[in-house]
């Protein structure tokens, strides 16, 4: 029988949920500035964050005027996620990213999903459905822990507060132009892929990046549907970082986004 690298994903995430956001992993801290700009303005946008673990990009979307559904298959991050962003606009959803997701066609404005994607076997499948979900004037933003950092065996892991013993959840290690030839399979003109790797002041703040200054650590899909693929007779938006989708920051009328913002 071959075993099954990610058949602990959901339950390594149940048991990293209390201390996920404290653990002093600097990954996400290199990523979150990336996708926010990536994202652009997000007011009024109907907003899917895919595999939101514990809320940190659907709290800010939230702040920032989105309305954000949530979806994730473990629910140990999910309650963490509901706890802490209670009363904010965010859906929850449970939901296993290998399966179909459970929105129509062309529903949201904007999919975002971090620091996922080694923890998923059919790439294919996973941007396809985004790109359906997506609206033809929408934009994605996919994170990866970076192909690289499997080179230096490194992978989602952490300390099991209860035990203390090191758990990594199931990766795959995936090569960057898989990410890239399954986005454009799906559907999508990729406007950027960005490889980021950690400076000496990120290392200052986050001593656990100390042995990766330098090396590539994240990477960072900024996309939008293709519109040569785009089947339906929607105009073409023109290729741009962070296309039309509600007011402009520093806008003095809102009203003009409509009630999706865009
Ligand atoms: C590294 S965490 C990232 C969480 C959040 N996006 C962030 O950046 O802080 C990966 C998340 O993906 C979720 N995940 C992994 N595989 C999944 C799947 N097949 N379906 C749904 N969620 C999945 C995990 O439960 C976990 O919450």
């Amino acid at each position: 029988m071959i075993d099954d690298p990610l058949s602990g994903v959901r339950d390594g995430y149940d048991r990293w949920a209390s201390v996920y956001d404290h653990d002093g992993n600097p990954l996400p801290a290199l990523e979150e500035p990336h996708v926010r700009e990536a994202l652009g303005d997000v007011r009024g946008c109907r907003v899917l964050d895919l595999g939101c673990g514990t809320g940190r990009h659907a709290a800010w979307l939230a702040e920032a005027g989105a309305r954000v559904t949530a979806v994730d298959f473990s629910e140990g991050m999910l309650q963490q996620a509901r706890h802490q962003l209670a009363g904010a606009d965010v859906r929850f959803v449970v939901h296993d990213l290998h399966e179909r997701l459970p929105f129509g066609d062309a529903s949201f404005d904007a999919v975002v999903s971090g620091l996922v994607l080694e923890h998923l076997r059919d790439l294919d499948g996973f941007f396809r459905e985004a790109r359906r979900v997506l609206t033809a004037r929408g934009r994605a933003v996919m994170s990866a822990m970076h192909p690289a950092m499997f080179l230096r065996d490194s992978r989602a892991r952490f300390t099991d507060p209860d035990t203390g013993e090191v758990v990594a959840p199931g990766s795959l290690p995936h090569r960057l132009g898989d990410f890239v030839m399954a986005a454009v399979r799906a559907g999508f003109a990729l406007n950027d892929v960005a490889e980021y790797a950690p400076d000496a002041g990120f290392v200052r703040q986050y001593p656990r990046a100390a042995s990766y200054e330098g090396w590539p650590m994240l990477a960072v899909l900024a996309m939008q549907p293709d519109p040569a693929v785009t089947r339906t007779a929607t105009p073409s938006p023109a290729a741009s970082p962070t296309p039309p989708c509600s007011a402009r920051p520093g806008s003095t009328d809102s009203r003009s986004a409509g009630p999706s913002g865009c």
